[in-house]
Order: C-alpha cells, then structure tokens, then sequence
C-alpha cells in the first residue's frame, strides 16, 4: 500500500511560520512520524512537499498508478486552485484534505475549499494530529475495515 504524502507552499517553514496559528512541529518531523506510523500498518509514505503548483500538479500525475491514495495539505492552493482540483480529480484513490488550523474559524478568503470538491474527507484543525488522522483513515479505507 503506497500513500502520497503531498504539502503545498510555505509549509517548509513550519515550527517556524506563524507557530501560534501552525504550531512547533516541523515538516521534517510530520513527514518521519508518518512514515514510521504508516509502515507499523504496513504501508510505504512517500512525502513530496512543493512550493511550486506546477509541480505540485505533476506529482499528483505520477501519483496515478503508483499511489494508493494522496494526503495533501494544499496551504494556499486550497482556495485557489481549480488546475489542482482537476489534478485530484484524474487520480482515482482516497484523498484527504488535511489543514493544520481550523481554516473555518480564520479569514473568509480560507472558507472555501476547491479541493474539498474532490476529497473524499476533510481534516482542519487538529494540527499535525491531522496528518495521522488522515493515514489511519487511508489505512483503513484502502483495507476494507468497515471503522
Ligand atoms: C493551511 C491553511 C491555509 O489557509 C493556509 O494558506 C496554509 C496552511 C493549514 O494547514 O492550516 O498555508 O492549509
């Protein structure tokens, strides 16, 4: 079972950026918890982080056929990328939507999501939390558990 980790801009800099809002925990440590706690349920991470949506957009091609299901924190493209939506949307596994903040209680600009449109759940909130919540969801899902 393969599972695309996939963060969007800016979030290179987290422990760094805005911690009140995005916390302490850097990427580099969400990334190693989750490959550790995705391999102790037998599934491989893989973790791609861009600050380019170009890029971005091509790792979600690649994802198609290689990939079991994408995890993506899409930051800033959330509320504004409908290219990334249209990527998500010609891949065929789970996705998940994963904001570290609770975008619904932050500016109205963060209200809306184009990716919401595709993903099959939606995590905001919880900080990195979050991230883990999303991969024993995946796990689950794509093992056919009924909870
Ligand atoms: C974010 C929320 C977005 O609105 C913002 O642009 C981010 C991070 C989050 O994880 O809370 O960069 O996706």
């Amino acid at each position: 079972m393969n599972i695309l980790l996939l963060n969007g801009p800016n979030l290179n800099l987290l422990g760094d950026r805005e911690p009140d809002i995005y916390g302490a925990t850097t990427l580099t440590d969400i990334e190693r918890t989750l490959a550790h706690r995705a391999a102790e349920q037998g599934a491989e991470l893989a973790a791609f982080q861009t600050n380019h949506e170009g890029e971005a957009i091509e790792r979600i091609h690649a994802a198609r056929g290689e990939a079991d299901a994408i995890i993506i924190n899409p930051a800033a493209w959330t509320h504004t990328s409908i290219a990334l939506l249209d990527a998500l949307k010609a891949f065929e596994g789970p996705v998940v939507e994963v904001h570290l903040s609770n975008v619904h209680q932050r500016e109205s600009f963060r209200h809306h999501s184009y990716v919401s449109k595709r993903a099959d759940g939606v995590i905001a909130g919880l900080g990195a939390y979050g991230y883990a919540a999303a991969l024993d969801f995946v796990v689950q899902r794509l093992s056919g558990a009924a909870f």
